[in-house]
């Protein structure tokens, strides 16, 4: 349900002061792409974080149609899975199954009217499907870093800064991802920002002794299952945790349990992506994120609150 904004004067004087301020400090929130529920909230967060200064946050992001784009110049981008796909490591006929499982699924991934409880089978059986096709290819491991040189794969607008900007403030970005880690660090690398302050949680592929795709290692990572995820890794959160305030960059709704592992959260700043289907999934994720871009395919807004939150006070 779409929540109501607040209608006593008392209230809406706030909430306009609240307006006010809010694009005082990040001027980006100003942007067309920009949907707030409640910016009184928004407010309040990103001054408690501000007050705790750049030492005591981390941001956890996902990566496919999150740090990369869904589109540009009007066409779409590839994922982790779509980098692979399109490459000429892959015989025509297997395309042809794993654009049909893209068809059959990727309606299922975005329904807004389906829960997740009901998403969840048919994404374990999208991902095995998927992988089980890959490992049918015996991709050479040594092909990964031309296959991610010619692909379309496009990180956001302003990605650098994004991501020096966080390497200069040693604050640490986990990259937490249903895609393939091998492909998403081959592209964060091949941009020149897999900086040691980036972990990676994600599917990796797992080659045998002469270099051939044998199998995907550990637990498979898909949209819906990122809480469980978050929690099998607690030891990386435990290192963290100090760092009690998170921005967390989304853009599904799965995405929004990728901060679960984190001890004693003070607060969290949730800003998610809206890339495709806007009209029919605009209200739940104004429920469900504190800052909504809707076909935004850069990271201004992201990097507007990176410079007021690091800010000396
Ligand atoms: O990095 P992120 O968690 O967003 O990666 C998952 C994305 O990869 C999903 O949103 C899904 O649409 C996409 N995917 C794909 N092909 C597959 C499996 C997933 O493009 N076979
Ligand atoms: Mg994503």
């Amino acid at each position: 349900m779409h929540k109501k904004r607040p209608s006593s004067d008392g209230d809406s004087g706030s909430v306009k002061r609240a307006c006010k301020e809010i694009a005082v400090d990040v001027p980006e929130l100003a942007k067309s792409t920009v949907r707030i529920q409640d910016r009184k909230r928004v407010q309040e967060i990103l001054q408690s974080i501000h007050n705790g200064g750049p030492s005591k946050l981390q941001v956890i992001a996902d990566f496919d149609m999150t740090l990369t784009k869904f589109a540009h110049n009007g066409k779409r981008c590839p994922t982790c899975h779509n980098i692979m796909e399109n490459s000429t490591v892959i015989s025509e006929e297997c395309k042809k199954q794993l654009q049909g499982l893209l068809d059959k699924y990727y309606p299922i991934e975005i329904d807004p009217k389906r829960t997740i409880e009901e998403k969840t089978p048919e994404m374990v059986k999208w991902w095995n499907e998927a992988h089980d096709l890959l490992i049918s290819q015996k991709i050479q491991k040594d092909k990964l870093v031309l296959t991610v040189r010619e692909s379309d794969a496009r990180l956001r607008d302003g990605y650098r800064v994004f991501f020096d900007e966080l390497k200069k403030q040693s604050i640490p970005l986990l990259i937490f991802s249903a895609g393939i880690g091998d492909v998403l660090e081959e592209v964060i690398r091949q941009a020149g920002v897999f900086h040691p302050n980036v972990k990676v949680f994600s599917n990796y592929m797992d080659f045998d002794e002469s270099g051939i795709l044998q199998a995907f290692k550990g637990q498979l990572i898909h949209t819906y299952n990122k809480r469980e995820g978050a929690l099998l890794n607690s030891d990386h959160f435990q290192e963290l945790k100090n760092k009690r305030n998170i921005i967390l960059l989304g853009d599904s709704m799965g995405d929004l349990t990728m901060a679960d592992g984190v001890h004693s959260m003070e607060n969290i700043l949730k800003i998610g992506y809206l890339n495709d289907k806007v009209e029919e999934r605009e209200a739940q994720y104004m429920d469900a994120y504190d800052i909504v871009l809707e076909k935004d395919e850069t990271m201004d807004v992201v990097n507007g609150i990176l410079k007021y939150i690091t800010a000396k006070n």
